[in-house]
């Protein structure tokens, strides 16, 4: 072709386009009580909603009922998934999340296979064995093994088992308080947070057995092949976690 018949088509193509859109970061987030201060924790780290002018705890908090939200973290995009804190850990393991946030408890209860690159130490509570206020939990089941109700049955069994005990585990999905008053289960192994649920159920704590917290976790691969986003976004929660609070 000669110098003055200009680019070919695809020569022009290539001065034409512009830089390549960086694809986004996923990041599956528990809807509920611990969404308000990941999205705190989230904002001092730096991320802002794209989808709303407003602080991103309030962009989230909104009657919408969207559950992927759009976010960005410089300028990284980031998709924020809405979720059940009990899935969280399911999509990040499958890689449909790069990154989550979810309880140390399920964690541990579904061994779950991912990174857990950053303890944020937001939604603290304690996982406790608790029973009827008052009741010896050694003399409630005479006559056939103490019967333990859980959402927790693995963390559950293997506490007893660690302690020489047997027991026999029931397995349940919420509402566990009601399992030691309608003669269900001997006690409970369940989270504890502010201790109002027990209390208002005439439940004590028996024992506790580990304390717990949300952490950042990360999908293996995504880890590696996208630390150039997940990097930078995990050093400024790190950043954001030791700074005073704003
Ligand atoms: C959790 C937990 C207790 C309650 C403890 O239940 O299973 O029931 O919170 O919180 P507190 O110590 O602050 O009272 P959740 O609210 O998740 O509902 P669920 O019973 O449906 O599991």
């Amino acid at each position: 072709m000669s110098a003055d018949a200009g680019p070919t088509p695809a020569e022009a193509s290539k001065v034409a386009s512009p830089e390549p859109a960086l694809a986004p970061l996923t990041i599956a987030l528990p809807k509920g009580r611990s969404l308000k201060p990941v999205a705190k924790l989230l904002a001092q780290a730096g991320v802002v909603s794209t989808m709303s002018s407003k602080p991103l705890p309030e962009a989230l908090a909104d009657e919408s009922r969207a559950l992927v939200r759009t976010a960005r973290f410089g300028d990284q995009p980031l998709e924020l998934l809405l979720l059940k804190p009990d899935d969280i850990p399911t999509y990040v393991e499958y890689g449909t999340a790069d990154l989550g946030v979810c309880g140390r408890d399920v964690l541990v209860e579904r061994e779950v296979d991912v990174y857990q690159p950053v303890d944020l130490g937001i939604a603290r509570c304690r996982l406790v064995v608790a029973g009827r206020v008052g009741v010896d939990v050694a003399s409630s089941h005479t006559g056939r093994m103490p019967r333990v109700a859980t959402k927790f049955p693995r963390t559950a069994a293997a506490h007893f088992a660690r302690r020489g005990v047997q027991v026999e585990i029931v397995d349940v999905q919420g509402s566990v308080e009601l399992a030691p008053l309608l003669g269900l289960a001997d006690v409970i192994v369940d989270i504890v947070e502010t201790g109002t649920t027990l209390a208002e159920n005439g439940l004590e704590v028996k024992e506790e057995i580990s304390s717990v917290s949300s952490m950042l976790v990360a999908n293996r691969a995504a880890y590696k092949l996208r630390s150039a986003a997940v990097l930078p976004l995990l050093a400024a929660l790190r950043a954001a976690l030791v700074a005073p609070p704003a």
